[in-house]
């Protein structure tokens, strides 16, 4: 797709040049957007991914969890986003149960694509079946492993995954199966750096990280979280852009300079 910016033919992203970067070992920046303003800051800027996180229901709703979005919310915040945006590649979350069997995840995903413009979905869990039936559908899939929102309430508390030699075995296990089904990128949020450095290393998809440590392809953020008007105290992996920025555009460019230049996250924001 060839759309114009300013003039100039701008090409929108595709899942092969997201994974043609970490081929030539560049790192993948990505921020949530929910809007349209926003969506055309950060593009502006250059951020590679736009993610429609189901986040969307703490720091748009007000919620105290993800759980109460809709596939229609994902559905109007995505469209919002894909307007607006002209290089960025979008991924839209499927929220908390709308993919309980292979055929619903199907017909939802479907709906984020053709009514939203979502160019991927992404499933939080080791779905390795749904994965593999979206992937022959023709929808591609992002994974995400790790700490997983969605179950907060077996959870307990938002907190660090993958600390013991058996979480981290299952979480190398399951990303290794999700790459195996077809996924064609994958979230790790809230693990330890080490974990998520030796699943970059042996993936061939890009891994993603939040709260994972510099090594991964790429990192992803609230975008709320690092421009620090989110509701309440931003985790502890996140960094407040904003601080040494004098407009919104310079905190998403010193965010998109720092993943790029392998500067963030530092030990401070890693676990
Ligand atoms: O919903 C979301 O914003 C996410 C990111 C935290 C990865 O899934």
């Amino acid at each position: 797709m060839n759309q114009t910016l300013y003039g100039n033919a701008i090409k929108t992203l595709t899942v092969t040049d997201i994974a043609a970067m970490k081929q030539r070992g560049e790192k993948i920046t990505c921020l949530t957007a929910y809007d349209a303003s926003f969506s055309a800051l950060c593009d502006q800027v250059g951020i590679d991914i736009l993610l429609v996180g189901d986040s969307l229901g703490m720091v748009i709703q007000g919620q105290q969890s993800t759980l109460p979005v809709t596939i229609e919310d994902m559905v109007y915040h995505t469209r919002c986003v894909a307007e607006a945006r002209r290089r960025a590649f979008i991924i839209a979350d499927l929220p908390f149960m709308t993919y309980p069997t292979p055929l619903i995840a199907a017909q939802n995903a479907a709906q984020l694509m053709q009514k939203s413009g979502a160019q991927m979905v992404k499933l939080e869990g080791a779905k390795i079946e749904t994965t593999q039936f979206l992937v022959e559908q023709g929808i591609p899939v992002c994974g995400h492993l790790g700490l997983l929102p969605q179950q907060i309430n077996q959870l307990g508390s938002y907190k660090v995954q993958g600390k013991t030699n058996v979480d981290a075995d299952k979480i190398v296990n399951d990303a290794y199966q999700l790459q195996q089904a077809g996924a064609s990128l994958l979230v790790l949020e809230c693990v330890p750096a080490t974990l998520a450095k030796t699943i970059s290393q042996q993936l061939t998809i890009p891994v993603i990280g939040i709260g994972a440590g510099v090594d991964c392809d790429g990192q992803v953020l609230v975008l709320y979280d690092m421009l620090a008007i989110s509701i309440g105290k931003a985790p502890r992996f996140s960094k407040n852009f904003m601080q040494d920025a004098s407009s919104i555009s310079e905190a998403i460019a010193a965010y998109q300079n720092a993943v790029k230049q392998h500067q963030f996250p530092s030990s401070e924001h890693s676990f």
